[in-house]
């Protein structure tokens, strides 16, 4: 499935799509480079669980995790990541067997390491929005993709 967000909000209106059509749990790559829009896709997720307060890449930190009372949400940024190990230490193996929604930006950096994603998402530049191209990778992943095909047409309006 590839979906444009012509600007930010619409960005925005496809990450709220996801996390419901995900129904809160399973594992997103975001794929793309510097300034694609993975962190405002994430931030699209995050108020549709319900959180209302700034969204920003924890690219320092590496994760941030949210405790909503939709459920909890992991927000990855590894770009910063040296080592996929430095996960282990990070206490990454217990998030990611968590039932929670766990979104990943630069997922490469992590190769080796990382647990298979639900839902991969590559993002790039288009005028002056974004496409974002879906794969899935999990039986959950393809019900969510195809309840998100079912519905896409609601975009266009936001
Ligand atoms: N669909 C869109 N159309 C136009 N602008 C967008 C869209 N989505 C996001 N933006 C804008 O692009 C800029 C970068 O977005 P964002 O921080 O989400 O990118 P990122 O992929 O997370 O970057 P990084 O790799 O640095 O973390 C922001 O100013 C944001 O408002
Ligand atoms: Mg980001």
């Amino acid at each position: 499935m590839i979906l444009e967000a012509g600007d930010e909000a619409a960005q925005v209106a496809i990450g709220r799509r996801l996390a419901e059509a995900l129904e809160y749990r399973g594992i997103v790559y975001l794929n793309g480079d510097l300034g694609t829009g993975k962190t405002t896709l994430a931030r699209g997720v995050l108020r549709s669980l319900g959180h209302d307060g700034a969204v920003k890449s924890p690219t320092y930190t590496l994760v941030e995790p949210y405790d909503l009372a939709a459920g909890r949400v992991y927000h990855f940024d590894l770009y910063r990541l040296g080592d996929p190990e430095e996960l282990e230490f990070l206490g990454g193996r217990d998030m990611f067997a968590d039932e929670a929604l766990t979104l990943v930006e630069w997922p490469v950096r992590g190769e080796g390491w990382l647990p298979a994603a639900d839902v991969v998402i590559t993002l790039s530049l288009i005028d002056q929005g974004r496409r974002l191209v879906f794969e899935a990778g999990s039986d959950h992943g393809v019900q969510a993709l195809q309840q998100m095909a079912d519905t896409a047409w609601t975009f266009h309006d936001v």
